[in-house]
Formats: C-alpha cells, structure tokens, sequence
C-alpha cells in the first residue's frame, strides 16, 4: 500500500514511518511541505493518492495549548477537519493520532474505547474536536496513545522526551520533584506503531484504538523504575502532589487506557516495564 506520515519527523510519525515502511510505500511530509491547518497545502496528497494518510500532527506540547487555543484547535482540529476531506476525496483511510487526555480522569479504573470523552484541557479539547473530524471519514481509525517515549524525541524538545529529560537531571545530580498522584499508561513509540502497522495490514474494523503499553504507573514510580533500571540513586527523588506544582494547565490524574479491542484482535502490546527497558537499550542508555 501507499502510505502518507504526516508529521513524519515528530517522535511517534518517524517510528509509525519506520514500523509501516516494513511492508508498505511510504511519503514522508513535515510541516515545511504539509501544514494541516491549511487545506491547500494538502494538493501533495490528491496528487499521490496514497491508501492510507496518518495524520500525526499536533501542537505540542499540550501546555501550550492553554495560551494559545487558536493555534491548537487550527492544527488539532481544523488540521483533522482538513485531513478527513482529503482523505474522503482521495478514498484513503484516515488515521488520527489521539491521546489520553481526551478523559477527565475520573472514572476510577481504565479507560476503554467505550467511555465517554470529557477533556479537562484546551488541548484535550482540540484533540475531541480533531476525533469528531475524523468520524466524519468514510474509513478512518482514530489511535489513543499516552505518555510516549520514542527515539527521535519530541520535535519541540529538540530530540528529547521526558525519559532523557529525567535522566539527564539525575546525571547532573539534581534533585528530582516528581508527581505521585497522576497515573498513565507509558508507552513506547516503536511498540505502539508496530500496533498501528498490523491494525492496517489486518484490515481491522474501523474506528477508535486503545494502543499504549500495558499496565498502569504513576510519575514517580516510572521515574523510580527508570533510575533504578540505569543503576542511578533514587536519594534525589521525591514524590509530590500535583497541586502543589502550580500547572499551567489542569491534568487528568488517571488516564491509564485498556488495550482489550486491540488484544481482541490478536495484538499484543508489551508491558511499560518491558518498553522502557527496550527504549533504553535502543538509546544505548542501556546494554543487552
Ligand atoms: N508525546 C506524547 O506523550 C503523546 C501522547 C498521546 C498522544 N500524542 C499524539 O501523538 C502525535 C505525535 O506527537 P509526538 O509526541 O510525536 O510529538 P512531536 O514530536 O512534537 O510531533 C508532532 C509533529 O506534528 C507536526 N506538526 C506540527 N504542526 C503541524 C502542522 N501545522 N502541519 C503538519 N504537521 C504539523 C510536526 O511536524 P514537523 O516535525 O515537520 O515540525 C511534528 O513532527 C500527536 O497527535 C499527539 O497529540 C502524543
């Protein structure tokens, strides 16, 4: 199949990039080729009719969001609205990458595809927004992934993520404030995009994915797991509650997700502790 990443350099695009090109023809965009927010941008598209579009692009981070609520909804949203056109009039699946914080974060246990988004952000809010777009596809698959870690770090980070950002603060020997009140599910860019992979080459059922590592962990205690992965002293290390951070922007404090419609499927996703130990070794942070 032909295959279009948008967002292609960003830390989860180049993995989906990497994952897909496996088996597939992939066109890779970034912004200076393909800005979704404005639809004239996307003739590229018309003109290499590709099967699929992966439409991961966001404005990130979500912080930003808060200040900058145009901008966010003009890419998270309008960009999807954009995407969801083209995608019909070239009759190519549309896939949308979501997130987490399309929930409140409290229901209490974890969330599945089933439940009803209620986004307590601005970016949570454009992310819905960018979901409804999509819905309006004749074929689309709409991914919710969390807390993603992957090699080629965030665009806006320069690189980095926060697994480098926390072990380049415990090699610097500062001390380490970590939250130990909001649970996620941390996830792995390469395994989440090896899911994404097989859910197109399977020619599952359209509609909305749970894709992220299994299990559930709060800030502090992935941070702990990791240090102590690396065989770096934790004495630097102190949870705190997230009231007392004095956030920009409101956060769910349990967001973990349920990966049972992609398991029903057969696909597997490993655990976080298994996808750190991994990215860590792909980083050369760690030896096999
Ligand atoms: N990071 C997480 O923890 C997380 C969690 C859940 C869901 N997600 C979702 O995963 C997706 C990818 O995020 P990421 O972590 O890979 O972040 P990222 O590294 O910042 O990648 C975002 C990508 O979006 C592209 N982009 C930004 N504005 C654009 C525009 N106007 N038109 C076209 N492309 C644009 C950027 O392209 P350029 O590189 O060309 O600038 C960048 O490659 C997003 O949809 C995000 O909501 C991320």
């Amino acid at each position: 199949m032909k295959i279009a990443v948008i967002g292609a350099r960003g830390q989860y695009g180049f993995d989906i990039a990497r994952e897909l090109e496996k088996e597939h023809e992939i066109i890779r965009f970034t912004t200076d080729e393909i800005d979704v927010s404005k639809f004239n941008t996307l003739s590229a598209i018309s003109e290499i009719k590709p099967n699929v579009i992966v439409n991961t692009a966001a404005f990130f981070p979500a912080e930003r969001s808060e200040d900058n609520p145009e901008t966010s909804f003009a890419i998270n949203a309008i960009g999807a609205y954009n995407i969801t056109k083209m995608a019909n009039s070239v009759d190519a699946v549309n896939v949308y990458i979501s997130s987490d914080f399309v929930f409140n974060g409290n229901k209490g246990s974890m969330y599945t595809e089933e439940d009803s988004t209620c986004p307590v952000n601005t970016y949570g809010i454009s992310k819905v927004a960018g979901e409804a777009y999509t819905m309006l596809s004749t074929k689309f698959y709409i991914i919710r992934s969390a807390s993603m870690f992957g090699i080629a770090g965030t665009r806006v980070k320069n690189g980095s993520n926060f697994v480098e950002s926390i072990i380049t603060k415990a090699q610097n020997n500062e001390s380490i404030n970590m939250v130990s009140d909001i649970t996620m599910s941390p996830t792995y860019t390469k395994h989440a995009s090896s899911a994404i992979a097989k859910l197109i080459s399977l020619k599952a059922p359209y509609g909305i994915y749970n894709i992220v590592n299994t299990g559930s962990v709060n800030w502090y205690e992935f941070t702990k797991y990791l240090l102590e992965s690396l065989d770096i002293p934790t004495d630097k290390l102190h949870p705190i509650k997230s009231e007392l951070q004095n956030l920009k922007m409101k956060r769910p404090l349990f967001t973990a997700l349920m990966n049972d419609k992609l398991e029903s499927l057969g696909i597997k996703m490993p655990t976080w502790q298994v996808a750190l130990r991994e990215y860590l070794v792909e980083k050369e942070h760690l030896k096999v």
